[in-house]
């Protein structure tokens, strides 16, 4: 098998928060992968700002750290790493003050040929007066901006703050990042659905019975439940990842791959979704937060514990029916849920199809199983289409349900690249296929800020549940309530 990688211009990329946490655990480790692999260009610069005073050879150093946290020893052993760590270089500069900003927009501009990237791996209140700054300083001429969620906390801030960035940047240069879209088993729906003739004929109401979208987590906030209690799992995951994941299934196919091409498609399907308001939110939508439990064999605390509070009405946990209102899935729900100190860490997208209309075998050969495609996310990486076969050995016909099962980690032997290195390279590439648009952002925000709403109205608190379960018993009462179950670990 021969890698195709699509080579990237060189490029100036500098990094706002560069010594904070997703510096440190995602951006450092990815570019680096990216130049142990050739992909970066000789010259290819980053600048690291932060307000905090360190010299070049200081940031190098947490760099190094970094690198040593993440990343196996292994790969660390030869000349690549200074090599990397040649390319760095500091500025200490302040996203509300102008000292600073004059060097930086030196360095940049020392390099006149290189494609500028600005990433605000900052806190969100700081993309504003990051991107003022840039506009002052004369850096958004030609440069690329990059954001990351969450893009604001409803509708009214996200509109503001594409605004405020919009004045300065124009939508052709603003990527904003949704990580799951950089995943290799995302991009897989893509080929799935698109690159074979078997799965698009079925690909609707007549045929596919429901879908169901899981992404748990084992952990609970830990040291982020300041940010988390603002936020919740329905700002956190549903209104970014999980509507991204329910698009790329939903959508039409796109005339291409080209950006504009399957954003459209995905905003129609956000634009699609039935509205969720006080009227129906208490059918269709179950609301959790987690108790004290065991997770990976030891004890672990409650979210109130975490929090180090005794109240707190966010929940840490969501599901939700969902229906997209179009001829393609009329009658189909899609079964979304998220959530914190769940029983385990997995994300994945079941495809359940109907029934067969009629059965030609006799009852006691068991029944007949629906046919299912599990696309695993995470761990574990793969596709498994559940089929009905004869079991194997003489004596008659029984019928047992087995999947064709496809482990990408088995049948391609090859290191799984983080979101982030795709994605970083795609901006320098100019490819905004795997970033949301303005419009998308909007859209999801006008579907979630009702629920949003609906939820404080609502005068019960969030449902406990045990810290290491799958959430509330309402959330399994949701989707029994219509005669089905949630499928879990790739059944
Ligand atoms: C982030 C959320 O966007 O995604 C986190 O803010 C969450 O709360 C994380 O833990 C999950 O990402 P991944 O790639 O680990 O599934």
């Amino acid at each position: 098998m021969t890698s195709r990688v699509i080579p990237v211009a060189p490029f100036t990329l500098t990094v706002f928060g560069a010594t904070g946490d997703l510096a440190r655990r995602k951006l450092i480790p990815a570019l680096f992968h990216r130049d142990l692999d050739g992909q970066l260009p000789d010259d290819a610069t980053i600048i690291g700002v932060s307000r905090r005073a360190l010299s070049d050879d200081q940031f190098r150093a947490f760099a190094r750290q970094a690198l040593s946290d993440h990343i196996p020893a292994s790969e660390l052993e030869g000349p690549e790493v200074d090599r990397f760590l040649a390319r760095l270089s500091y500025v200490a500069a302040d996203a509300d003050a102008d000292g600073g900003w004059p060097e930086l927009a030196q360095r940049v501009e020392a390099f006149p040929d290189h494609i500028p990237v600005y990433y605000l791996a900052t806190a969100p209140h700081l993309f504003g007066p990051i991107c003022e700054r840039l506009g002052k300083y004369g850096l958004s001429r030609n440069g690329r901006v990059v954001i990351e969620k969450p893009i604001g906390k409803d509708l009214k801030s996200a509109v503001a703050l594409n605004e405020q960035i919009g004045r300065i940047f124009p939508e052709d240069r603003v990527y904003r990042i949704d990580h799951y879209l950089g995943k290799e088993t995302v991009q897989n729906l893509m080929a799935l659905r698109f690159a074979n003739a078997l799965f698009e004929p079925l690909w609707n109401n007549a045929h596919i019975d429901h879908v169901q979208i899981t992404v748990a987590e084992a952990l609970g906030v830990e040291e982020r439940a300041g940010y988390y209690d603002t936020a919740g799992a329905m700002r956190d995951m549903v209104q970014n990842h999980i509507l991204q994941l329910l698009c790329l299934v939903a959508m039409e196919p796109p005339a291409s791959l080209d950006a504009d091409a399957v954003r459209d498609e995905k905003l129609k399907v956000l634009r699609a979704l039935k509205p969720i308001d006080d009227q129906n939110m208490a059918a269709v939508t179950v609301r959790g937060q987690y108790r004290a439990g065991a997770s990976a064999g030891g004890a672990v605390s409650g979210y109130l514990d975490e929090l180090g509070s005794s109240t707190s009405h966010t929940e840490t946990f969501v599901a939700v029916k969902a229906e997209v209102e179009n001829w393609r899935w009329a009658g189909v729900p899609f079964y979304l849920r998220t959530g914190k100190r769940l029983a385990s860490r997995v994300s994945e997208i079941v495809v359940g199809f109907k029934p067969v209309p009629h059965s030609v075998f006799d009852a006691n050969v068991g029944p007949i199983e629906s046919n299912r495609l599990v696309i695993r996310l995470q761990p574990d990486e793969g596709v498994k289409l559940w089929l009905m076969i004869k079991d194997p050995g003489p004596g008659g016909i029984r019928l047992t349900h087995v999947p064709l099962d496809m482990s990408f980690a088995k049948a391609f032997k090859v290191r799984n690249p983080d979101a982030y290195e795709r994605l970083i390279l795609d901006v320098v590439r100019g490819n905004q296929t795997l970033f949301m648009r303005r419009d998308e952002v909007e859209a999801a925000w006008k579907w979630v800020d009702p629920i949003l709403q609906a939820w404080r109205g609502a005068k019960e608190p969030p449902r406990p549940y045990t810290a290491g379960t799958w959430g509330p018993s309402a959330a399994i009462a949701l989707i029994e309530r219509d005669g089905r179950t949630w499928l879990e670990d790739g059944a």
